[in-house]
């Protein structure tokens, strides 16, 4: 097959949606073989190649069609699509899929030891960013006039080069303000990663390939919370715990063998099952409860 029916996959070299992106992908079954300078990875089973590149120019490597997909944080997806926006330009790409990891929020902050009342405070002061499109947004809504200074990296320590009054940066564990003195004060936007995808045709061979890549992520997301139990509970107990599996559908209710009073219930769970859920399978009467992880779905 030539390579111009390859599906190409834009996806963050280093950073913090780098592993979990490929290693989505490879849960898909793609088998990957990194090139010599890192940048390029070959799809072994399916016609789908990965690019790693910085995020920040995801969306215009899809804008110039030099990717059919890109794996990027909202805030990236969004930050991209009002800049074009702006500039009277089409993004000529969509969100296809949130992803369900990757979480983080856009938020602002300001040093530890300045007083912050509300969204007010920030009129006249100058806020560092390197998502001035998602500031300006923020600030335009609540009618402040606030000065953006716009950094491409290191916006943190902004505030105490004295080079700005607050930040409006990234945040997900809050370690990156806590070593820099910083608090944070309110969200801009939350964010996740998702797969974007180009607006135009994709040809019938790389569409079919990307309904499939699809269906595999759906049914990675699903298992990822999923979890098959099976238990023995007492018969006249079932609809108590058929209530108490948390996220199942239609458990599987066998006979035991000389048992009439009790009856083995399997389920696949599609929510995270707790140690409380199984307290309260117990309470209910439930006996050898088992949970295993789930390997694959096909639904
Ligand atoms: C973000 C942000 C902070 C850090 C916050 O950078 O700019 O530096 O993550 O994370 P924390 O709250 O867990 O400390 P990111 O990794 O997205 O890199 P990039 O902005 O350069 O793409
Ligand atoms: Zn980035």
């Amino acid at each position: 097959m030539d390579g111009t029916q390859r599906l190409k996959i834009a996806v963050q070299k280093s950073g913090r949606l780098a592993d979990s992106s490929l290693d989505l992908l490879q849960r898909c079954g793609l088998k990957l073989t990194r090139s010599k300078d890192r940048l390029f990875c070959y799809g072994e089973n399916m016609p789908i190649d990965i690019l790693l590149v910085r995020d920040d120019d995801i969306p215009e490597l899809l804008i110039e069609g030099v990717c059919d997909l890109g794996i990027v944080g909202e805030n990236v997806a969004e930050e991209a699509r009002l800049g074009l926006h702006a500039n009277e330009r089409d993004p000529g790409y969509r969100t296809l899929k949130r992803l369900d990891y990757g979480a983080c929020r856009l938020a602002i902050a300001v040093p530890e030891t300045t007083a912050y009342t509300g969204a007010a405070d920030l009129d006249g002061a100058r806020i560092a960013t390197s998502y001035p499109s998602l500031l300006k947004h923020y600030l335009a809504e609540r009618e402040l006039n606030a000065h953006v200074v716009q950094l491409s990296g290191s916006v943190e320590i902004a505030p105490s080069l004295g080079t700005a009054d607050a930040i409006c940066d990234l945040v997900s564990t809050g370690a990156t303000l806590t070593a820099n003195r910083l608090r944070e004060v309110d969200t801009v936007m939350a964010s996740q990663a998702v797969l974007l995808g180009r607006d135009a045709e994709l040809g019938e061979i790389k569409q079919s390939e990307l309904e499939r890549l699809l269906r595999r992520i759906d049914g990675v997301l699903q298992v990822k919370e999923s979890k098959y139990v099976m238990l023995h509970a007492p018969r006249e107990a079932l609809d108590e715990i058929k209530r108490l599996l948390p996220g199942a559908e239609s458990p599987t209710v066998l006979p035991l063998e000389g048992r009439q009073d009790r009856v083995a219930v399997h389920a696949v769970c599609r929510e995270t099952v707790f140690w409380e859920h199984l307290e309260d399978l117990k309470g209910a009467g439930a006996s050898a409860v088992l949970v295993l992880p789930v390997e694959k779905m096909l639904d």
